[in-house]
């Protein structure tokens, strides 16, 4: 059994990860040797952007594939440290644009130091992940990085784009979390294989896996947003509804509501006076819940097909858990 919480610097995971248990320990290594500076100010920042690292589901993305594939290389390392700097970068500057004040159990950089140095630090953990693609022998990882985290930031703009507009398409939603969270695990997972040898078709198999699994895991998230617990999430929730942000579990809702009770449903919506217990409520009532989470394994269980060609091995076997992992997470 998963741990359903953490609130301390221990991966909740790390049961999970066991095959690349030492991988990981490696990118954990790097990422501290990489994030100094001789400025104790940058010094700090740098250190508290890492602070009670998150579950480094990105980076254990790509050295699972490669260690299905045969072996980790100081290359993968380089990679998997780049593509978690990515991840906390957006993060960071997600939670000002977001208004969020809790991230990993912690005060979030922008609520303790101000959106100045936040956006400063975001930007230096980008431009350090661009550095450490560029010391590889190949131009293709910059390349995919360069890829995803425009689509990243194509994803948070569209998704500032929707506010308040409930009746967002579903095809749209889902457009726009593949955009901002389902890229990076793509990258991370084509990654994993590329530098492992692998065909293009092999390539773009490990592709589809990210981007299930990663599509996935944003819908559980925006479930979490409503009926999760900070406790167990480590982070500012309610965001979603604060920010008017059109997710799944709403656009649902309001596809289901009786047509009488929708104008009003979306003016309380609009003007923020309906609360995340009485949404949960009628989310429940209507069947939105349910219908998150089936959505949520479509897609899951796609990235789990992908999967057939790698031969049998522990990280194979973890590959296969994930999925259902990214249904059942409460953190
Ligand atoms: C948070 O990602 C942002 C989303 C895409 C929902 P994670 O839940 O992987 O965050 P950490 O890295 O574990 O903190
Ligand atoms: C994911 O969206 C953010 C990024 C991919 C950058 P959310 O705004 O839902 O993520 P959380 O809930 O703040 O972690
Ligand atoms: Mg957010
Ligand atoms: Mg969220």
């Amino acid at each position: 059994m998963l741990k359903t919480s953490n609130p301390t610097s221990v991966n909740p995971l790390s049961t999970l990860y066991q095959p690349i248990e030492a991988d990981i320990q490696r990118v954990e290594e790097r990422l501290k040797m990489e994030l100094v500076s001789r400025f104790d100010l940058v010094e700090e920042l740098l250190l508290k952007s890492n602070r009670l690292s998150g579950k480094r589901l990105r980076p254990a993305l790509l050295l699972l594939f490669a260690r299905a594939l045969g072996n980790v290389t100081e290359e993968h390392i380089t990679l998997a440290t780049a593509v978690e700097m990515i991840h906390t970068a957006t993060l960071i500057h997600d939670d000002i644009l977001d208004g969020a004040n809790q991230r990993r159990h912690t005060a979030t950089l922008h609520a303790e130091y101000g959106n100045q140095i936040a956006i400063l630090t975001g930007d230096y953990l980008f431009s350090h992940a661009f550095f450490l693609t560029s010391t590889l022998p190949t131009t293709y990882p910059a390349r995919e990085i360069g890829i995803s985290t425009n689509k990243i930031c194509e994803g948070e703009i569209r998704q500032i784009g929707t506010k308040g507009k409930f009746h967002l398409a579903e095809e749209d939603y889902i457009e726009i979390i593949d955009a901002k969270t389902a890229a990076l695990c793509r990258c991370a997972t084509k990654l994993g294989v590329y530098l492992g040898d692998a065909t293009e078709h092999e390539i773009q198999l490990a592709a589809q896996y990210g981007t299930g699994l990663g599509i996935a895991f944003q819908i559980i998230d925006d479930l979490l947003d409503i009926i999760g617990t900070e406790i167990e999430t480590g982070k500012s929730l309610g965001t979603d509804l604060e920010q008017r942000k059109p997710t799944l579990p709403l656009i649902h809702l309001l596809s289901q509501i009786k047509p009488g009770e929708k104008p009003e449903v979306c003016r309380q919506l609009s003007a923020g006076k309906i609360g995340n217990t009485e949404l949960a409520e009628k989310m429940d009532r209507y069947g939105s819940i349910q219908y998150c989470k089936q959505t949520a394994k479509k897609f899951a269980n796609e990235a789990a097909s992908c999967i057939a060609w790698l031969p049998e091995s522990a990280a194979k076997k973890v590959l296969k858990a994930l999925p259902e992992f990214t249904l059942n997470r409460v953190f």
